[in-house]
């Protein structure tokens, strides 16, 4: 079959195959279930392996020069094409994003519209272009530096943001004139699917965007070790981060890592409690807590803590989880049975530490997790260290506001933080010194605009090259002088 030809009916099961060049190869072998209803089998992939890898690098590698060669301003029409495409379908997209990764409607809903806007913006960044005309110290002679393509890119997504993630890694990556070859999350095949499908209908040339399914450690591995991929862009945990890392860098190509936080919310005394608390739950129940950028950490000043945790534990009440098609659901189920285990191992090592459960015992039926609330967290137990990814929050208590923000920073992470106070002086100080990628000042810690510069310090991210925005085309593109004399 050809991707001209393919199409996947949005609430069946979607048949899925490797996009390579113009073709859709594979047989079907592993199965995405409906983490609300395990028994609704949502798509069927094949299963690569390192020879696949090497075809979707041949494919990408035969179309780059031209997809290069085409100018950015047509570049970009098509991913303003593509966007005004997946607009269309944003509804049913969302719904098959429901369906394999368990958010709710409204949030998938949204994060569809991410993907959206990320296409419009770097879309229109195909008519803006980077580069500088710098003075030379020779006469008549005009120095500029232009923007390069660094070839083919090898880009690795995580299940919990299964449609933003890959395409504000490949929306940049393609308006530089790069080709890719991606690897989405083996739990969430079907929602990347969409994207791609959106590009080739807005006239992307085969082989400029390959698609490739199967294990990460498979996959992953071979898409870091391939001589011939420029750099890996990957977003996911640190265990495996920090593999690929190894194994891109000793072959000296360039990386970018995103991978966890423990991100704090620092409530001040003069804090709205109730405005604080929803902050909280917003960012720590929201996503059923599955994102990097969650809040997992409260921390409170002594004039605010009782009256935050009150309202907090009001708050999660309402987080009830349910199927995420259901229009009430505020919050989806666990995206799987190994992440529940995890999240319920979590809970049992906070209360084994000392922590206080303030919610109601945790429930679960099936992968339907309620939500956690601890106070009387330290600084010294796991929970106030290590990366959950479920919806469980730590209130910590700190004796001002220079405790609480070292406490904020005394963590291995560093993505995002958050202060709730209306006192700027606070705020200011909160700003100059805390130490994460992300700071917020009565926003919520997750939620981020396609057009400002994302990542994190320390063992977040490797620090090196922001995503997002136009830092983004920093990671995908070298930098060239020329020179260009004008006489003899
Ligand atoms: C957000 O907070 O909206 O994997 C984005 C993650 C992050 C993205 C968070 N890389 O959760």
């Amino acid at each position: 079959m050809t991707i001209e030809e393919s199409a996947v009916a949005t609430g069946a099961t979607a048949m899925l195959y490797h996009r390579i060049g113009a073709d859709l190869l594979g047989d079907p072998a592993a199965e995405r279930t409906n983490p609300a209803r395990p028994r609704q089998v949502v798509a069927v992939t094949p299963e690569g392996d390192s020879s696949t890898v090497d075809d979707a690098v041949m494919a990408a590698r035969a179309a780059q020069p031209g997809w290069a060669g085409l100018g950015a301003p047509a570049r970009g029409a098509i991913l303003l094409r593509a966007g005004a495409i997946l607009a269309g379908r944003q509804q049913a997209v969302a719904a098959d994003l429901v369906r394999e990764e368990g958010k709710t409607l409204a949030e998938a809903t949204g994060e569809v519209g991410r993907a959206i806007e990320i296409l419009q913006y770097y879309g229109g960044e195909g008519r803006r272009g980077r580069g500088e005309v710098v003075p030379s110290g020779t006469p008549h002679t005009l120095a500029y530096t232009r923007r390069e393509p660094l070839g083919v890119i090898g880009i690795i997504t995580p299940w919990n943001f299964p449609i933003a993630i890959p395409t504000w890694k490949t929306a940049p990556a393609l308006i530089a004139g790069n080709a890719v070859v991606l690897k989405p999350a083996s739990m969430t095949p079907l929602s990347v699917w969409h994207v791609a499908q959106a590009l080739a209908d807005a006239g992307l040339p085969p082989g400029v965007l390959n698609i490739v399914y199967g294990p990460g450690g498979v996959i992953g591995t071979a898409i870091a070790a391939h001589p011939q991929i420029a750099a890996v862009s990957f977003t996911g945990s640190n265990a495996v981060g920090r593999e690929i890392e190894a194994i891109v860098t000793a072959r000296h190509a360039r990386i970018q890592l995103e991978m966890g936080g423990k991100n704090p919310l620092i409530v001040l005394d003069d804090a709205d409690p109730v405005f604080a608390a929803r902050l909280a739950a917003e960012s720590g129940f929201g996503l059923t807590g599955q994102a990097c950028t969650a809040t997992s950490r409260v921390i409170c000043t002594p004039g605010s803590h009782d009256a935050l945790v009150d309202a907090l534990v009001r708050e999660a009440a309402r987080y009830r989880p349910g199927d995420g098609l259901d229009p009430g659901t505020v919050m989806g189920p666990v995206v799987s049975a190994g992440q529940l285990r995890t999240d319920l191992e979590w809970i049992e090592t906070g209360r084994a530490q000392g922590a206080t459960l303030v919610t109601p015992p945790v429930e679960h039926d099936r992968q339907f997790l309620t939500p956690a609330v601890f106070t009387g967290v330290l600084p010294a137990h796991r929970i106030a260290q290590e990366e959950v990814f479920g919806p469980v929050l730590a209130v910590m208590r700190a004796d001002d506001v220079d405790d609480a923000i070292a406490i904020a920073n005394d963590i291995p992470y560093g993505l995002s933080a958050g202060v709730v106070t209306d006192d700027m002086r606070m705020a200011r100080r909160f700003i100059d010194s805390i130490r994460a990628g992300i700071v917020k000042v009565n926003r919520p810690t997750s939620g981020v605009d396609p057009n400002v510069p994302f990542g994190g310090v320390k063992e977040s991210s490797t620090n090196t090259y922001r995503e997002q925005g136009s830092a983004a085309s920093d990671f995908f593109t070298w930098t060239k002088s020329v020179y260009l004399g004008m006489d003899r």
